[in-house]
């Protein structure tokens, strides 16, 4: 059977102060009025029913994923006592479905990624479990062509087509977050897909690469599947890693049993990792300023500015270009675009009083 897991963990600290540590960023209303999570949701329906979606993330988090998710099953929830990466966020649920269900096939989703068109992904979605279903060693991900050497990606480096599928290839290799120089030559070469960061599988298949590759990971999460009452106790001791370095990047070295193979995904893509990325989606005046709430603007270009005050005040601005501007009741940010991967720092140093 077909499941979905959506991955819908950290708090998202560069969108800080619209993301808090009790609102994260996939349940803030951000794009066109819903969360980010209801549209990941949203996005796989009528693909799969939803008693087999399950979403993993933080327990504080459970009870709100579940008011923003009604029609997901209470037990369907995975609520993590401390995040432990995105291994354990693949690792932990293949173990549960394999329990459930033996010939489960998994897709790990991402609730913090923009996508048009939705049919494109869909079918991409389809094409993917086609794979998996048809071959039992397969770790299949989706790959975006690139536009920009960007470092906070991985990249698949493409190899031969995969016959009796559209648009589906071998990945040669699997390199997570290269260094720039790295980046611009793999963008140059052509032969380079960035990894979307979803993932198709059987979930006995990511088990076997873990009792290989993590076996003190892959003994922890089956017996967390049997017992899981004893979360407080395993789960915080989970070697903490992404599923990228832990797995992808070692089987794609055939360090593993299986191998990884790519499906297309033909769409406009975005990680709404940060201010920038989430510009991108609001609306824009004539000046290239993106625009969410109420502000005056003169003699301003490129800025993104979002007023979430309740109180009526207007943010105004003038001579401004490529800074950041978040209005929120209680804090005030300013920050230049090129800086706003900063604002993880201001975080840091603001946490205590706020
Ligand atoms: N539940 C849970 N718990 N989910 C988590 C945790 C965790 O501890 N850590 C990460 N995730 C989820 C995130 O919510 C996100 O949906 C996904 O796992 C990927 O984690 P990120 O931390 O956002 O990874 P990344 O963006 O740096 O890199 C990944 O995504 C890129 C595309 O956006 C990699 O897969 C890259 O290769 C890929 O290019
Ligand atoms: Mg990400």
């Amino acid at each position: 059977m077909r499941y979905v897991v959506i991955m819908a963990g950290g708090s998202g600290k560069r969108l800080w102060p619209l993301s808090r540590q009790d609102m994260p960023k996939q349940l803030l209303n951000l794009v066109g009025g819903k969360s980010l999570l209801r549209i990941a949701f949203e996005r796989v329906s009528g693909l799969v029913e939803p008693d087999r979606i399950l979403v993993c993330t933080g327990a504080d988090y459970a009870d709100v994923v579940q008011s923003e998710l009604p029609e997901v099953e209470a037990g369907n929830i995975l609520g993590e006592p401390v995040g432990r990466d995105s291994l354990n966020a693949v690792a932990w649920p293949a173990a549960v479905l394999a329990q459930r269900d033996p010939d489960a096939v998994v897709a790990m989703l991402t609730a913090d990624h923009i996508m048009h068109p939705v049919s494109e992904f869909q079918s991409a979605l389809r094409q993917a479990f086609e794979v998996a279903e048809a071959d039992q060693h397969a770790l299949v991900t989706f790959g975006v062509v690139p536009t920009t050497a960007h470092t906070g990606y991985g990249y698949l480096h493409r190899g031969d087509a995969v016959s009796g599928f559209t648009d589906v290839c071998e990945v040669q290799a699997f390199r997570e977050k290269p260094d720039l120089v790295t980046a611009q030559s793999y963008l140059e070469s052509g032969a380079y897909w960035w990894n979307s960061g979803m993932f198709v599988w059987r979930a006995s298949t990511l088990l076997d690469q873990l009792s290989i590759l993590l076996p003190d990971t892959h003994r922890a999460v089956v017996e967390l599947a049997v017992h899981p009452d004893r979360l407080a106790d395993i789960y915080p001791r989970l070697e903490k890693i992404s599923v990228d370095y832990a797995v992808m990047e070692p089987v794609s070295q055939g360090r593993g049993s299986a191998h990884v193979l790519a499906v297309r995904l033909p769409i406009t893509w975005h990680d709404v990792g940060g201010f920038a990325a989430l510009g991108e989606h609001l609306p824009r005046d004539a000046t290239g300023n993106a625009l969410q709430g109420t502000s005056v603007l003169v003699d301003s270009s490129d800025n993104l500015v979002i007023n979430q005050s309740e109180d009526g005040r207007v943010v105004a601005v003038v001579g401004l270009r490529d800074t950041v501007i978040v209005q929120t009741p209680d804090i005030t940010l300013v920050c230049p675009m090129g800086q706003a991967e900063r604002i993880k720092e201001l975080v840091a140093a603001v946490t205590d009083q706020l």
